[in-house]
C-alpha cells in the first residue's frame, strides 16, 4: 500500500509529483506530503492529512518551488493518519526526505539504538528511522549512496523507498525490497513510482526493478545497482497503456466506468486463444502441457476477490476437468502445513501481483516443490516475475480500489484454463469445449446490451436497500461465490454490514438474523440446478419477514411473484452464469454507495494494492 513519486529534471517537482500521486491514490489516502529541494539547496516539504486534493489546496496557497521533488500518500500501518506521521519523513538535520512504502519489521530497535545515540524522533511511523539512519551513517562517511547502502543493510522487512538530501541536491536514490517501484526515463528528467499509471503523462520508458535493487537517479541519468554497490544494467522497456486509461472517461467514477469496461474486457481476456482447428490449447505458452499431465491435484491461493473467483475456479476444475481442487486465502495458506508437492499445481489469482500475503504463499508453495502458476492482471509485477508460469488476464487499468473488471477477466481465464486442462487430462469431451466456448464467446454481446436494459432498475432497488444496516446475500453451487463477491463490494464501498451464504446453510444458524430489518439479496437464476431450492430458501426469508430482492433470469414468472424486488440477468447457461451475475451485484454496491454519499471509489481503509501482511 502507500504510493510514492519522484521527479528529477527541468519542469517543478511539486506539480509532476502531485500528478502522479493523484493516480496513485488509490493505493492509499490517509495523508499526503510532498518533499522538495528548493533553489536555496534547502528541503521545503508541505503534508496534508486526508485524500491528495487536501495537499493540493495547501500547495494552491503556498508554491513549492525545486526541480527534485519526492512525495507520498499514505495507507497508515505505524502511527494514526495525522501531519506527524505523514511522510516524507526527515532526519534530526532536516536535509533527509524519506518516502516509504511497506514495514519495516525491525524499527523499534533501530529507533532504540538511534536515541541512544541521540537522535530525536518526531512521528510514530517506522520510515522515519531510515532518515536518521542515514544520517548516522554520513556522519562518518558523507556520501550519501554508501550511507543509504548501509542503512538498508539495517532494516527488516517490506520497503520501497525513495529520498533526497538537501547536501547532495542533484540526485534521487531508491530502493526495492519486496514492495513495487518502477522508475521512468524521459529527456532531461527522470522518474521513479510505485506503479506506471503515476508517470504515464510525462514517458512511457519504463523500468521495473527487481527485490534488492538500488537506484540513483539524476536529470540525465537513471543507475541501478545491487544492495551491495555493484551496477546492474537495466531493461527499460515501452509500456503501451495511454493516459486516458487512468482518466474517468465521463463516468462520475472509475468504478463505474471500470464495471461498464467488462464486455470489452471478457473479449480482451478471451483473444484468439479460443479458435482452434485440430487441438484446443489456448495456454500452450503460459503453462506446457507436460506440466498439467504431471498434476494430480490444485491449490488455488488467494486473497479477496480474487479468493472470491478462485471459488469459482474450483467449480469449474472439478466440473469441466475432473480435477481435484481446493482453495485457501493466502493468509492462512502460508501459515500452515499445507499439503502441496510436485504433484501439485497452485494456482495465484492476484489482479495486482503485488498482495503480500499472496506472494508469501507462492514462496511457500514453491518451496514445498509445487509447480506455481499466476494469474495476473499486472506485466512486471512480482508474481508474474516470481511464478513458474503465468497468465495475464486483460482488463486493462483498474483504478477503482473495489475489484470488478479483473474479477471478470479472472473468471474468463479460469474458464479457459480449465477447459484446456480438461482437454489435456482427457476428461472432458470436445464437445463439451465447444459449447462452453459457445457461451464464452456470447458474454461480451449480450452484457454489452445489458447496462442500457437495467442501470435504472438496479439504481431504483440500491436506493431501497441503502436504507437498511445489515444484509444477507444467498446464491448456492456456483453462485454461492458470487453471492460472497455481493456482499464483499457491498460491505467495502457503502458500508452496510453484508454477509454472504450459501442458500443451503441458512436453515444451520444465519436464519436467526432473519426479520424485518434484515433484508435478502437471492441469487435465484433459472438455469441452476438448485433453482427451486433457492425458491424455498427465499419463501423461508418472506416468512420471517424479510424484505427479499432476487436475482432473476429475464422471462422468470414465478420467481417475480415470491419476492419484493428484482434484478434481471440474461437467462444463460448455469456454467456461465457467475460473469453475468456478478455485474448486476457491483452495480447494487455502486449505487448503494453514491446514494449514501460514500466514494465507491476510495474506499476508507481500505487500498488497492495490499504490499503489506
Ligand atoms: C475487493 C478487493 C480486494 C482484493 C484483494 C486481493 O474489491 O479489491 O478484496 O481482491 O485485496 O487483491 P489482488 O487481487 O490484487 O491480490
Amino acid at each position: 500500500m502507500c504510493g510514492i513519486v519522484g521527479y528529477i529534471g527541468s519542469k517543478n517537482s511539486a506539480d509532476v509529483v502531485l500528478h502522479g500521486l493523484k493516480k496513485l491514490e488509490y493505493r492509499g489516502y490517509d495523508s499526503a506530503g510532498i518533499a522538495v529541494v528548493n533553489e536555496l539547496g534547502e528541503l521545503d516539504i508541505r503534508h496534508a492529512v486526508g485524500k491528495i486534493i487536501f495537499l493540493e489546496d495547501n500547495l494552491r496557497d503556498i508554491p513549492l518551488r525545486g526541480f527534485v521533488g519526492i512525495g507520498h500518500t499514505r495507507w497508515a500501518t505505524h502511527g494514526e493518519p495525522c501531519l506527524k506521521n505523514a511522510h516524507p519523513q526527515v532526519d534530526c538535520t532536516f536535509s533527509i526526505a524519506v518516502v516509504h512504502n511497506g514495514i519495516i519489521e525491525n524499527y523499534l530497535e533501530l529507533k532504540d539504538k538511534l536515541i541512544s545515540k541521540g537522535h530525536v524522533f518526531k512521528s510514530d511511523t517506522d520510515t522515519e528511522v531510515i532518515a536518521h539512519l542515514i544520517e548516522d551513517y554520513q556522519k562518518t562517511n558523507n556520501d550519501t549512496f554508501s550511507s543509504f547502502l548501509k542503512a538498508l543493510n539495517d532494516l527488516r522487512g517490506v520497503f520501497a523507498i525513495a529520498l533526497v538530501n538537501a547536501k547532495e541536491p542533484n540526485k534521487i536514490f531508491a530502493a526495492r525490497q519486496f514492495a513495487p517501484l518502477i522508475l521512468g526515463r524521459g529527456q532531461g528528467e527522470n522518474f521513479l513510482a510505485s506503479d506506471i499509471p503515476a508517470i504515464l503523462k510525462y514517458t512511457k520508458e519504463v523500468y521495473i526493478m527487481n527485490d534488492g535493487e538500488v537506484a540513483v537517479l539524476s536529470k540525465d541519468d537513471i543507475s541501478v545497482f545491487d544492495m551491495t554497490g555493484n551496477k546492474i544494467k537495466p531493461n527499460f522497456f515501452n509500456v503501451n497503456w495511454n493516459e486516458e486509461d487512468a482518466e474517468k472517461g465521463g463516468f462520475d467514477h472509475f468504478m463505474l466506468k471500470e464495471i461498464s469496461e467488462q464486455p470489452l474486457v471478457v473479449q480482451e481476456t478471451i483473444g484468439q486463444r479460443v479458435f482452434f482447428e485440430n487441438e484446443f490449447e489456448p495456454y500452450k505458452n503460459e503453462l506446457p502441457k507436460d506440466v498439467i499431465r504431471s498434476i494430480s491435484r490444485i491449490c488455488f491461493v488467494a486473497c479477496g476477490t480474487s479468493y472470491h473467483a478462485a471459488l469459482i475456479g474450483k467449480f469449474l476444475m472439478e466440473y469441466l476437468a475432473d480435477m481435484p481442487c481446493e482453495v485457501d486465502y493466502s493468509s492462512e495458506f502460508r501459515y500452515r502445513n499445507a499439503a502441496v508437492n510436485n504433484n501439485v499445481l497452485t494456482i495465484a489469482i492476484s489482479q495486482s501481483g503485488e498482495t503480500a500475503d499472496t506472494l508469501a504463499a507462492m514462496r511457500e508453495a514453491k518451496k514445498r516443490g509445487s509447480y506455481v502458476l499466476a494469474i495476473t492482471n499486472r506485466l512486471g509485477s512480482t508474481a508474474n516475475r516470481e511464478a513458474d508460469f503465468s497468465i495475464l488476464t486483460r482488463a486493462g487499468l483498474e483504478i477503482g480500489v473495489a475489484a470488478t473488471k479483473t474479477f471478470t477477466s479472472q473468471l474468463v481465464s479460469l474458464y479457459i484454463l480449465a477447459l484446456y486442462i480438461g482437454t489435456c487430462k482427457k476428461s472432458i469431451s470436445k464437445s463439451v469445449v465447444e459449447e462452453t466456448l459457445e457461451y464464452l464467446l456470447d458474454v461480451p454481446k449480450q452484457l454489452k446490451e445489458y447496462f442500457p436494459k437495467y442501470l435504472s432498475d438496479i439504481e431504483k432497488s440500491a436506493k431501497i436497500y441503502s436504507g437498511y444496516k445489515n444484509m444477507i446475500f444467498m446464491g448456492r453451487g456456483i453462485n454461492y461465490p458470487v453471492a460472497l463477491e455481493g456482499a464483499l463490494k457491498l460491505k467495502e464501498i457503502s458500508y452496510i454490514h453484508a454477509e454472504g451464504y450459501p442458500a443451503g446453510e441458512m436453515k444451520h444458524g444465519p436464519i436467526a438474523l432473519l426479520d424485518p430489518t434484515t433484508p435478502v439479496l437471492a441469487i435465484a437464476t433459472k438455469s441452476s440446478i438448485t433453482y427451486e431450492k433457492v425458491l424455498s430458501n427465499i419463501e423461508e426469508a418472506k416468512s420471517r419477514r424479510s424484505r427479499v430482492v432476487a436475482l432473476i433470469s429475464e422471462g422468470d414468472k414465478e420467481a417475480i411473484n415470491l419476492v419484493n424486488d428484482v434484478l434481471y440477468v440474461p437467462d444463460v447457461p448455469e456454467i456461465v452464469s457467475p460473469i453475468y451475475n456478478v455485474v448486476p451485484l457491483q452495480l447494487f454496491a455502486y449505487y448503494a454507495a453514491v446514494w449514501l454519499s460514500r466514494d465507491p471509489d476510495k474506499p476508507r481503509n481500505l487500498a488497492k494494492s495490499v504490499t503489506v501482511e
